[in-house]
């Protein structure tokens, strides 16, 4: 650590106050509840005074409880922002990062400066880049990509543009434009049948598997993407890629340099036809994460390099999950890029850290650090 940077050990020193924003408008609002009630079970209080702010389903900013227990998943029941908080606003006109309580009938009352917010979103309003540009005009540091990286990463379609443009290998797809199906269904379909089937239909801009689904049969394509369109008027298609499936985490380094954790399996059992919704958070019988992945050498050299190189491509900050395939015929493909994986303890990304040698709250500190160490605009 150089000697400009801030210091949350240091005694004497005001500890940085972090803002944990979780929850908000995607479909993924429960998921990023699970991961807001890790943080904020971890995060070290004797290093960051912390203020949880919920956003609800209808995008309210309100304060949170501090209270983890109320934030996890009971009896299979899905957790969200309970929406009777005070409503919390912070200015977007920059040089104040005063969080201010308004609360009905009564006068603003300022919370107090934050200085760095941890944005614990997933999906579109959050991890889509909207959040970042909000705190770019707030001029408040935050944790994680900034508003290019994390738009070109939610975009399933331009993430693959992208890789490719730099020689990235990613799989075949085609892009399917709100309408176009209805308006020339032909074409669609042939080009959808020029990838040859199976084939995986998704949201372009969605995660948790929400919208996602494999489809045998042409018959079944204009149900699946009436279903991904549910999420995103822009959808993809894929040819199947058989495979297994590799993870690989990448974190900023205090020095700039990013590192690459070990990689990791996921490896899915049960009646699940591929990666869902359900084994990611509900069965989690059926998912198991191996860690390391039992691979050959050099593919766990090549994945991890990839990993480097696509979160360089796309501009990344301070963390990313970088997704693979690795086929029969030993070819290894970028699936995806996620600028905010999922990060529960269980989760792939402190696991894989953890792996690594750096344990959950370590992992929150350096996330810290690495954001109060960057400044907001085009430094
Ligand atoms: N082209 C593909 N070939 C094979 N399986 C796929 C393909 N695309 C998606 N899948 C399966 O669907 C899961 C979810 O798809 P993904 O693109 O990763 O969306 P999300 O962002 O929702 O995680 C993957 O983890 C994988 O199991
Ligand atoms: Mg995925």
């Amino acid at each position: 650590m150089s000697d400009d940077e801030p210091d949350p050990t240091r005694p004497g020193a005001r500890r940085p106050r972090v803002a944990v924003v979780f929850g908000g408008r995607s479909a993924e609002h429960a998921i990023s509840c699970i991961t807001a009630a890790s943080v904020l079970a971890s995060i070290d209080r004797s290093a960051y005074d912390v203020v949880p702010v919920g956003i609800t389903t209808d995008g309210r900013w309100v304060l949170g409880v501090d209270d983890p227990g109320r934030l996890q998943i009971t009896d299979g029941r899905l957790p969200q922002v309970d929406p009777s908080g005070a409503e919390v606003i912070l200015s977007t006109r920059g040089g104040t990062r005063d969080l201010t309580i308004l609360e009905p009938g009564e006068q603003p009352r300022a919370l107090g400066e934050v200085d760095v917010v941890l944005p614990l979103l997933h999906g579109p309003y959050g991890e889509d880049g909207s959040i970042q540009g909000m705190l770019e005009l707030s001029a408040v540091p935050y944790v994680g990509s900034g508003i290019f990286a994390s738009a070109a990463c939610m975009d399933k379609h331009y993430m693959k543009v992208l890789l490719a443009g730099h020689g990235l290998p990613v799989g075949a797809y085609t892009v399917i434009r709100p309408g176009e199906l209805a308006a020339d269904p032909g074409a669609v379909r042939e080009s959808v049948a020029s990838l040859g089937y199976p084939v995986f239909v998704k949201p372009a801009r969605a995660g948790s598997s929400y919208g996602v689904s494999r489809v045998d049969d042409p018959d079944e394509l204009d149900a699946a993407v009436a279903h991904a369109e549910q999420f995103d008027p822009k959808v993809l298609v894929e040819a199947m890629v058989v495979g297994r499936e590799l993870e690989c985490a990448v974190l900023g380094g205090l020095d700039g340099e990013p590192q690459a954790s070990v990689v990791g399996e996921v490896v899915v059992s049960g009646d699940h036809a591929f990666y869902d919704f359900d084994a990611k958070y509900l069965n989690e019988s059926d998912l198991e994460l191996v860690i390391p992945a039992d691979v050959p050498a050099d593919v766990d050299d090549r994945v991890r390099n990839l990993a480097l190189e696509a979160f360089h491509v796309l501009g990344c900050e301070g963390l990313a999950r970088v997704d693979f395939f690795y086929t029969e015929t030993g070819s290894v493909v970028v699936n995806e890029i996620n600028t905010m994986p999922g990060f529960t303890p269980r989760s792939m990304y402190p696991a894989l850290w953890a792996a690594s040698g750096m344990d959950y709250p370590a992992l929150v500190d350096r996330l810290l650090r690495l954001a109060l160490a960057r400044p907001t605009g085009l430094r």
